[in-house]
C-alpha cells in the first residue's frame, strides 16, 4: 500500500472516496436529546456537501459508524464517507486509528484501490498533530489485512494507496515525517499479523527462522539462527524440554541492531515465545479449539516484527530481540511430567505440566538475553488462558518488576494505544512454584495463574529490570471489528517499539 500526504483543499481531492471524520458533540442527557453529528474538518464545500444527511438525524457519528454519499455536489471526490469518531469528550488520535482502518475495511469489499482520509483540524482534536497522520496510516494498515493466503478464491482487494489529507497551514515536513513513520510500524506490524497467520506445518522453528533471517537482510540486521547443538552447548535444558518431543528441530533466533557510534548505555532485551505449535505435549490439550494453537508464537512474531521497525526507524539505542522457537508435541521423546530440567541459569525445575512450556523456552531466553548484555527486558508471550479468564479478549496483561521500566511502558502506551492492564507480582505467589524435587515448578495450581507464571519468569529475569506481557487473550481477534479482520492482531509490535525508542537520548545516563 502506497502511502502520502495532501495538503489541497479537501473539497478538490479527485479521489474514488474521500472519508471525513465526526464526533457527537451532544452533552446533555435525557430521553428526547438528539445527536449532534459535526465534522471536524475546515472546509466549507464539503460541509455543505454533508449538511442534508447530518440535519437528517439519520447519522449519529457513534464510533465506526459510515454513512457513504455518492457524487457529492461540489466535490471532486466520487464518493464521501462520513466516519463517527463517537463522542467529542471521548475521541483520541486512537479513535483516528480505528476510524482510518474502518475507511479501508469499508472500501475493500467494495473495489475501491485509492482513498483519502481527512486528518480531524487540530483545534478540533487538540490530540492531531503528527501524531494524528502517524495514526491513521498504521490503522489504514492494520484494516488492509486480511488472513486469506490460503484462500484459492482470495481476491486480491488491498488498497494500493492511501492519502493523508492535512489543513495546508499544517507543519508539512512534520507530518510527511509522522507518515512515513506509520508507514513503517504498520507493515512491521502486519509482517507479524503474517507470520502469526501461518499454520504449524507451514510454519515451523527452522521456518521462522528463515523468515526471521531474511527480513533482517532487508532492513540490516544482524540476525543468527541457531538449533539444537547451541541450544546443548548454551545448557537450555528448559529450552530443549520442550522441543525435545518433537520431531522438528528448535530455532534459536537473535536479532541484533547495533546503531553506529552507540556504544554506551542501556542495552534492551527482547524475548519472545516461539512456540510454531502447542499441543500442550504429554499434557495433551482437548482437540476442542487446538487449532488455534498455531498463534502460540505470536509473541515470538511481536518482536520480529518490533525489531524491524527498529531497524527502519534507527533509534539510538541498542537491541537485542531472541526468539525461541519450538514446536511442542508427545512423543517417545517427549519430556514427562515429574521430569527435573536444569535451566541455563543453573535453576532446577519440576516439571508438573508439560502444557506450561512457554515459561521454559523464555526461562533460558531471559537469561540468554542476560548473558549477551541486555540491561532491560521485555518479553510477550501466549503465555496463559488465566490472563485471558483475568482480562478477557480486550487487555492483555503487564508485569514489571521495576517501576521505572513500566512508566516508559505506560508512556509508550500512551502512543501506541495498545490495551494492556498491569497485574501484581509478589512473594506470595513465589510460595506457590516452589518445589520440593527441584528449585520451583513449572505450575503454581489453578490459582492466579497468570500471576504464578510471570513470577517463574522473574525468577530468570531476576533483578534486571524487566516487563512481561501475557497476551494469550488478545493476539487473536476472535469477532471482526469494523477496523480489523478476524484473526492475528499484532499485538505488541506498536508497545514494545516505542518502548524501545524511549531510551534513546539516555545514553550513559543510569535510571532504575
Ligand atoms: N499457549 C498456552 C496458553 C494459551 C491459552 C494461549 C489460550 C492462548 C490461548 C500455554 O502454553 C498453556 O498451555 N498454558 C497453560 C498453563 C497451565 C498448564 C499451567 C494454561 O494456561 O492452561
Ligand atoms: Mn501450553
Ligand atoms: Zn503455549
Amino acid at each position: 500500500m502506497q502511502t502520502q500526504i495532501s495538503f489541497a483543499p479537501l473539497s478538490q481531492i479527485e479521489t474514488e472516496l474521500l472519508a471525513v471524520p465526526a464526533v457527537d458533540t451532544q452533552t446533555a442527557k435525557g430521553a428526547d436529546t438528539k445527536p449532534a453529528p459535526v465534522l471536524l474538518i475546515d472546509d466549507d464545500a464539503v460541509k455543505a456537501a454533508a449538511a442534508t444527511v447530518l440535519d437528517s438525524g439519520e447519522f449519529k457519528a457513534g464510533v465506526n459508524e459510515t454513512l457513504l454519499l455518492h457524487a457529492p455536489a461540489g466535490l471532486a471526490a466520487k464518493r464521501l464517507l462520513i466516519l463517527g469518531l463517537g463522542k467529542q469528550a471521548k475521541a483520541t488520535v486512537h479513535s483516528v486509528r480505528n476510524a482510518a482502518g474502518t475507511t479501508v475495511r469499508f472500501a475493500k469489499p467494495r473495489g475501491i484501490r485509492e482513498l483519502v482520509l481527512a486528518i480531524p483540524t487540530s483545534e478540533a482534536l487538540p490530540a492531531a498533530g503528527p501524531a494524528g497522520p502517524r495514526a491513521a496510516v498504521e490503522g489504514a494498515f492494520v484494516g488492509d489485512f486480511d488472513p486469506d493466503t490460503y484462500r484459492s478464491d482470495r481476491k486480491d482487494q488491498s488498497i494500493q494507496s492511501f492519502t493523508v489529507a492535512a489543513p495546508a497551514d499544517a507543519d508539512r515536513a512534520a507530518l510527511e515525517a509522522a507518515v512515513a513513520e506509520g508507514t513503517i510500524v504498520g507493515e512491521s506490524q502486519n509482517f507479524a499479523r503474517s507470520l502469526v497467520n501461518e499454520p504449524g506445518n507451514k510454519l515451523t522453528p527452522t521456518v521462522l527462522g528463515k523468515r526471521a533471517a531474511e527480513m533482517a537482510k532487508e532492513v540490516g540486521l544482524k540476525c543468527e539462527v541457531h538449533s539444537t547443538g547451541m541450544l546443548h552447548e548454551l545448557k537450555m535444558g528448559a529450552f530443549w524440554s520442550v522441543s525435545q518431543g518433537s520431531a522438528e528441530p528448535p530455532a534459536l533466533i537473535v536479532l541484533r541492531y547495533e546503531p553506529k557510534g552507540v556504544t554506551d548505555g542501556p542495552i534492551a532485551g527482547l524475548v519472545g515465545k516461539g512456540i510454531t505449535f502447542d499441543t500442550g505435549g504429554i499434557s495433551i490439550k482437548p482437540a476442542d479449539n487446538m487449532e488455534k494453537m498455531k498463534y502460540d508464537m505470536a509473541g515470538g512474531a511481536a518482536m520480529i516484527g518490533a525489531m524491524r521497525a527498529i531497524a527502519l526507524l534507527k533509534p539510538k539505542v541498542r537491541v537485542i530481540g531472541i526468539v525461541c522457537a519450538a514446536e511442542n508435541m508427545p512423543s517417545g521423546t517427549a519430556q514427562k511430567p515429574g521430569d527435573v530440567q536444569t535451566a541455563m541459569s543453573g535453576k532446577t525445575i519440576e516439571i508438573i505440566n508439560t502444557d506450561a512450556e512457554g515459561r521454559l523456552v523464555l526461562a533460558d531466553g531471559l537469561a540468554y538475553a542476560k548473558q549477551l548484555g541486555a540491561t532491560h527486558l521485555i518479553d510477550a508471550a501466549t503465555l496463559t488462558g488465566a490472563c485471558v479468564v483475568a482480562l478477557g479478549m480486550v487487555n492483555a496483561g503487564a508485569f514489571a518488576n521495576n517501576e521505572a521500566a513500566y512508566a516508559q511502558f505506560e508512556a509508550a502506551l500512551a502512543v501506541s494505544g495498545e490495551k494492556f492492564w498491569r497485574l501484581p507480582l509478589g512473594d506470595e505467589y513465589v510460595e506457590m512454584i516452589k518445589s520440593e524435587i527441584g528449585d520451583i515448578k513449572n505450575t503454581g495450581g489453578r490459582w492466579g495463574g497468570a500471576i504464578t507464571a510471570a513470577e517463574f519468569l522473574h525468577v530468570f529475569a531476576e533483578d534486571t529490570p524487566w516487563i512481561h506481557l501475557d497476551i494469550a487473550g488478545v493476539a487473536w481477534v476472535e469477532d471482526s471489528k469494523p477496523y480489523i479482520a478476524k484473526g492475528p492482531s499484532g499485538i505488541g509490535v506498536r508497545s514494545i517499539l516505542e518502548w524501545v525508542r524511549a531510551f534513546e537520548g539516555w545514553s550513559g545516563q543510569t535510571r532504575g
